[in-house]
C-alpha cells in the first residue's frame, strides 16, 4: 500500500494507472462503514484509492473540526489489511493553498433537511470530492447511504458536471442495537451508545407502518416523534419525511421514493443522524 500526501504525486501516479478505480473518500477515524466501502470498491475494481482528509470547509464555525477524531496510523493499518492499494492523506495546504478561492455549489439541494441547519457544509463536501474526482479520476465511488443528503447530492452533482464515474451508495452499517456507525459515536459512552438505538426503532416503527399501508407523511413523522420521546437522552432536531429527489417536506400523502431522516443531538454529546428509505434503494435508484 503506498502513501500519497500531495497533489503533483497523486497526479503523477494517476496519469500510470489505466485499470479501473475505485476510489473511498473519507475523512479518517475508520470504522466498519467505512471498511464496508472498501471492501466494495475492492470487489468491484482493479485498484483501490482511499482517501483521508478531514476537510475543513464543510466545518461549521461551531462545529467539531478542532475535536473531530483522527488516528491515521490505526486507519493504515485497516486500510492495509483490507489490501488497499493506495491512500491519499494530503495536508490541509496541498488542498487549499493560499488564496484558494474556487468552489463547488449546488443550488436547491443543499437548502434542505442537513443542509438547513448546517450552512456552507455541502458546499464544503461537493467542492472537496470535485477535487479528490479530478485527482483520481475513478471509474466508481463509493458512499454511504447513512449520509443519504450528501449521496443523493454528489449523484446530482456528478450528473451535472458530467464526471464520467458510476457513484455506488452502500448501505448503513450498525452498531448491535441499531446505532448507524459514524467516527463521531466516538462521542458517547457505551451505554449512551445503546440508548441511541432509539433513532433506528425510530425508523424501523415508520418502515412497519409504511409497510403495512400507513401512506400519510406527517403520520409517519409523529410515530417516529413518539418512539424518540422515549428516550430522554434524545432531542430531536429534525424528524422528516420528504421527496426523495426534491428533498422537501411531503405535505400529504406518499405517492413516490420517500426520505425518512432524523437529526438528534444526543445526550448534549454528539449530534446523530440516520436515515430510511421508502419505495426505493440506492440500487434501484434511476440514473439522472
Ligand atoms: O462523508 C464524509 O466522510 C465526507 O463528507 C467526505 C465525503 C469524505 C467529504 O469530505
Amino acid at each position: 500500500m503506498q502513501i500519497i500526501s500531495t497533489v503533483s504525486a497523486m497526479q503523477a501516479l494517476r496519469r500510470n494507472l489505466t485499470s479501473s478505480i475505485g476510489l473511498v473518500p473519507t475523512m479518517g477515524y475508520l470504522h466498519e462503514g467505512h471498511l464496508s466501502l472498501v471492501r466494495r470498491a475492492r470487489c468491484e475494481n482493479d485498484i483501490v484509492i482511499v482517501s483521508i482528509f478531514v476537510n475543513p470547509s464543510q466545518f461549521g464555525p461551531n462545529e467539531d473540526l478542532g475535536t473531530y477524531p483522527r488516528d491515521l496510523e490505526h486507519d493504515l493499518a485497516l486500510l492495509r489489511e483490507a489490501q488497499v492499494d493506495y491512500v491519499f492523506a494530503p495536508s490541509n495546504d496541498e488542498l487549499y493553498p493560499p488564496r484558494y478561492q474556487t468552489w463547488v455549489e449546488l443550488s436547491e439541494l443543499p437548502q434542505q433537511l442537513e443542509g438547513a441547519r448546517r450552512p456552507g457544509h455541502f458546499r464544503g463536501v461537493t467542492t472537496i470530492v470535485s477535487k479528490l474526482f479530478h485527482l483520481t479520476r475513478p471509474t466508481r465511488a463509493y458512499f454511504g447511504q447513512k449520509d443519504a443528503q450528501q449521496a443523493l447530492i454528489l449523484r446530482r452533482m456528478v450528473a451535472d458536471l458530467n464526471f464520467a464515474l458510476q457513484m455506488i451508495i452502500c448501505p448503513t452499517v450498525r452498531e448491535a442495537h441499531g446505532l448507524a456507525m459514524s467516527s463521531r459515536n466516538n462521542y458517547l459512552s457505551a451505554e449512551e451508545r445503546q440508548g441511541a438505538g432509539v433513532l433506528y426503532q425510530a425508523l424501523q416503527a415508520a418502515q412497519s407502518a409504511y409497510d403495512a399501508g400507513e401512506r400519510c407523511a406527517e403520520r409517519l413523522r409523529e410515530i417516529m416523534r413518539d418512539v424518540l420521546a422515549q428516550e430522554p437522552l434524545a432531542r430531536p432536531e429534525y424528524i422528516s419525511a420528504a421527496d426523495l429527489e426534491t428533498l422537501t417536506e411531503i405535505p400529504g400523502l406518499i405517492t413516490g421514493p420517500a426520505l425518512l431522516s432524523l437529526a438528534v443531538p444526543f445526550a448534549g454529546k454528539a449530534r446523530l443522524i440516520d436515515n430510511i428509505w421508502l419505495g426505493t434503494s440506492p440500487d434501484t435508484l434511476p440514473a439522472l
